[in-house]
């Protein structure tokens, strides 16, 4: 039996156990999941015990997943190329860790397969800058144009200048209608209200807020104004099913999942 588990502090919230549960009993494999609390100082020798006894991938959460990115021996085009400088599943390779990311990919399947929303061509705007921006920006490739707007507006345009159809604004510049909006911001934690018109979302807007388990201010304002509105459930169990599909080469189906995961939260 091969052992899996998430790293992160807190720990005890995490929904990964539950998800690669399910992913493994339907797809016959033989492993374990389990959920490992690291002390804050201590990831580095953590992850570095877990791997000496031999369990064969991890995922990381917050707040290690920037200190995961520098304890890689190797990593992935997509882990290397998201200027994010962060990884959240690592891969025990004969005893090297080979890091990787899947939450772009995460965010992308969910937006086009669940969600059915093709972002070729699109006109998207991503609100926030920070590390979760930085992580999903690359998973857009085929927009039309990206525009980047954050509170503090030099994080913004740093952001932008990382891609070619990228541009930056401050939040009361945004003044006509997206296809995409992706709040990457962490406003929704404190139920903060983002100052943005009403006018950046139509009926043909997807609002999606990459937080998920509430309904966040960002979701209601886009709501209200009849805009798709999506939380970040489908991106959470996604990228965990990017990561199973890396440590174990088969596709898991994540219907099931969303569907028990909403269901307890009800
Ligand atoms: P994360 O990893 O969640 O992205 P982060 O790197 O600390 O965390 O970034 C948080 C993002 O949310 C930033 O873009 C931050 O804006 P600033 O760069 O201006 O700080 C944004 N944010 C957090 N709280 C906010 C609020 N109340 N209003 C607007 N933006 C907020």
């Amino acid at each position: 039996v091969d052992k899996y588990a998430v790293i992160g502090n807190p720990i005890a919230h995490s929904k990964s156990p539950l998800i690669h549960a399910d992913f493994a009993q339907q797809t016959a494999q033989a492993m374990t999941y389990e959920a490992i609390l690291a002390p804050v100082d201590s990831f580095d020798a953590t992850v570095k015990e877990l791997m000496a006894s031999d369990y064969k991938g991890l995922n990381v959460t917050v707040p290690f997943k920037f200190e995961a990115y520098k304890i890689c021996d190797s990593l992935s085009v997509r882990a290397q190329s998201s200027g994010a400088g962060a990884v959240n599943t690592l891969i025990n390779s004969h005893g090297k860790i080979h890091g990787d990311n899947t939450d772009g990919a995460g965010l992308r399947r969910d937006i086009e397969l669940n969600l059915g929303f093709a972002i070729e061509g699109k006109e998207v705007l991503i609100l926030g800058a920070g590390g979760a921006a930085h992580g999903v920006l690359n998973s857009l490739a085929g927009a039309k144009q990206i525009t980047v707007a954050n509170r503090n507006l030099d994080k913004a345009l740093q952001l932008a200048a990382s891609i070619t159809n990228g541009s930056a604004c401050a939040f009361d510049a945004l003044d006509k209608p997206y296809d995409l909006i992706i709040n990457a911001t962490s406003a929704g934690l404190t139920d903060s209200m983002l100052p943005i018109s009403d006018a950046i979302f139509s009926k043909n807007t997807l609002a999606y807020d990459m937080m998920y388990g509430r309904e966040t201010p960002f979701m209601a304002q886009a709501r209200r104004n009849g805009a798709q509105v999506a939380d970040g459930l489908g991106m959470l169990v996604e990228q965990a099913a990017e990561a199973f599909y890396l440590w174990r080469g088969v596709r898991p189906n994540t219907k099931p999942v969303m569907d028990k995961i909403r269901a307890l939260a009800t």
